[in-house]
């Protein structure tokens, strides 16, 4: 009998299901959930994920080709950043990104596209985020492109990626375990790295 083939996008969502919730409650993310957030916890918010998400981006994206990137449906996120930033006021200075290191990934597709999974998934929450924003300090807030990446597209991006990545796993291309182990290796750098800000605010 053949085995019924694995769920990966539902595998994924469970086994970062706790680091999720971790990193939700840091106090940069729960500050931009709150009631009383202010437009420099946005900005603060910038800064410190301009760092972050600079050098993954650029790591990820190094390791996968064209054609996977069109399955998934996958498209850098830097120039939107870089646009928010700019139009905040705030200067991108690619020296001083870095917090820490990104992780040494094996270099393997199944890798980089676990990684991909939370630099995509994020826009599910950012779009819920962005519109927090938007509700509690207006226009000031500017485009929020890079949280609200896909905007009204957020749920037809999302359902192409899951897709994608569920047939990606069922015809062998990707290896669950290995797409599992990626996700929660950039999951827990983010949250290193988000956990510091407490330390340097
Ligand atoms: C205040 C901070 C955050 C909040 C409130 C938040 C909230 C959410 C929400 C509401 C969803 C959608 C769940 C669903 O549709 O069932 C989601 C999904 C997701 N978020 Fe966040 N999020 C936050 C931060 C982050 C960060 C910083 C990352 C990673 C960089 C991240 C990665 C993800 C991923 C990967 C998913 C997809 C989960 C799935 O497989 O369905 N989130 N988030």
């Amino acid at each position: 009998m053949t085995e019924p083939p694995i769920d990966l996008a539902l595998a994924l969502r469970r086994a970062t299901a706790s680091i999720h919730a971790e990193v939700e409650r840091l106090d940069l993310m729960a500050s931009l959930v709150s009631e009383g957030v202010t437009l420099e916890d946005y900005r603060r918010y910038l800064r410190v994920i301009a760092s972050i998400h600079a050098p993954i981006e650029e790591m990820l994206y190094s390791q996968i080709d064209d054609a996977i990137r069109t399955r998934l449906g996958l498209r850098p996120k830097l120039p939107a950043l870089i646009e928010d930033l700019r139009e905040q006021g705030l200067l991108w200075r690619p020296h001083q990104i870095g917090v820490i290191p990104p992780p040494l990934l094996p270099v393997d597709l199944s890798y980089a596209i676990g990684g991909l999974y939370v630099v995509e998934g994020s826009t599910l929450g950012g779009h819920t985020i962005a519109r927090h924003l938007r509700r509690r300090l207006g226009d000031t807030v500017g485009g929020t492109r890079l949280l609200d990446f896909h905007g009204l597209q957020t749920a037809a991006a999302w359902r192409i990626f899951t897709t994608g990545l569920n047939e990606s796993a069922a015809e062998g291309l990707l290896v669950p375990e290995r797409v599992i182990a990626g996700a929660l290796e950039i999951f827990s750098h983010i949250y290193r790295c988000l956990e510091l800000v407490k330390l340097q605010p």
